[in-house]
């Protein structure tokens, strides 16, 4: 039997231990440096609160690390170096060098490292993706990405976590974007190019923007949009393809879900709309099942996850390149 660790017992720790339990992994602890947190998670999946994460690691497989961003190089060390794959939350680091570094680690110690993009996983997104993929659309020329909400309702109140906390802080660009940025690269292709624009709520908190524009160029000569906003007090999201041979367009209510499919090709008469009602909810989304049912797959079949750190490094890439564009004012190559 498989068996894993969870560092970090926050919001998504829940959807790991959900998937990994209906996947027949032995979850063998959680660790957390707030113990009333593991606590919380372990009392709820049977299992135990680790007090000696070094010493813990060495009956598991595999950990998983759901910390914020700015704490996944100490567990990733101790964790590798004993044997553990590892699967971290996105976005894998929020420095450059601390991605540099965790790869590093991954190559020595010659383990696997997932990072988790779950929403490449869920039914919505693999529909657009088969959609582009077939050709029925052509060459895509432009995709766009329109999302606002998650901390709209809040906007402006909330006393939150590490998201505004000055020493861990990680803004929309560096943290959420990482999502779109994700399936853009699968739906279109690498970023050759970006140029962003960027709005933040909070004047003391200037590295938390919750408002961001960017257009960008693929490598492969389309072109695209990202307008996103974390301030907005109404919710909606629409992902769309424009091909030289028809659109499509996946959208919903909130900022990441994918309800509604529509599609026109050249040759149809009207649209087909397909209702999907892929909504995006922490408690039912299958997408952490299946990003970590690949992760098993790819352990044992010893491949290398589609979203390595390598691939995760380069969508950081672009996050940086965006903040650099927004303070610059220029187009950043990548
Ligand atoms: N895939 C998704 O759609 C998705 C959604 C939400 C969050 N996330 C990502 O998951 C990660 C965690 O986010 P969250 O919303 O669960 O945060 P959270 O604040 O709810 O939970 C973080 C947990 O980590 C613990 N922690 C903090 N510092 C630690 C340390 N040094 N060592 C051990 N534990 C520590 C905290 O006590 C807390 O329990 C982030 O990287 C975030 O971007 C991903």
């Amino acid at each position: 039997m498989v068996k894993t660790i969870i560092v970090g017992a926050g919001a998504i720790s829940y959807c790991h231990a959900e998937a990994l339990t209906k996947l027949g992994i032995k979850i063998i602890g959680i660790y957390d440096i707030n113990r009333e947190s593991a606590t919380k998670l372990a009392t709820l999946y049977s299992t135990f609160v680790i007090d000696d994460f070094e010493l813990a690691v060495k009956e598991a497989d595999i950990v998983h690390i759901c910390t914020p961003p700015s704490f996944r190089i100490q567990y990733a060390k101790i964790a590798m170096e004993a044997g553990c794959h590892v699967v971290m939350e996105k976005p894998m680091a929020i420095t450059l060098k601390d991605a540099e570094i965790l790869n590093a680690l991954m190559k020595k110690n010659n383990r696997k490292l997932m990072i988790d993009f779950n929403h490449r996983f869920r039914y919505g997104f693999q529909r657009l993706l088969d959609i582009v993929k077939s050709g029925v659309i052509g060459d895509v020329i432009n995709v766009y990405v329109n999302r606002m909400g998650m901390l709209g309702e809040n906007a402006g109140t909330k006393k939150d976590t590490w998201r505004r906390n000055l020493t861990t802080v990680c803004g929309m660009s560096i943290e959420s974007l990482s999502h779109d940025i994700d399936m853009i690269i699968q739906l279109a292709g690498p970023i050759a190019s970006v140029k962003a624009d960027i709005r933040g709520t909070y004047e003391d908190i200037p590295q938390f923007d919750n408002n961001v524009n960017v257009c960008f160029n693929l490598k492969n000569g389309a072109m695209g949009l990202i307008n996103a906003s974390w301030s907005s007090y109404l919710k909606s999201s629409s992902r769309g393809i424009i091909g030289t041979e028809g659109s499509v367009v996946l959208d919903g209510d909130d900022l990441f879900d994918f309800s509604r499919l529509r599609l026109r090709t050249k040759d149809m008469a009207h649209e087909e709309i397909y209702m999907l009602n892929d909504i995006y909810n922490f408690a039912t989304c299958p997408s952490y099942y299946n990003a970590n049912k690949y992760f098993i797959e790819c352990i044992l079949n010893d491949l290398n996850p589609s979203t390595s750190g390598e691939y995760a490094l380069s969508t950081l890439k672009v996050s940086h390149a965006i903040l650099e564009s927004a303070k610059s004012q220029q187009t950043i190559q990548l």
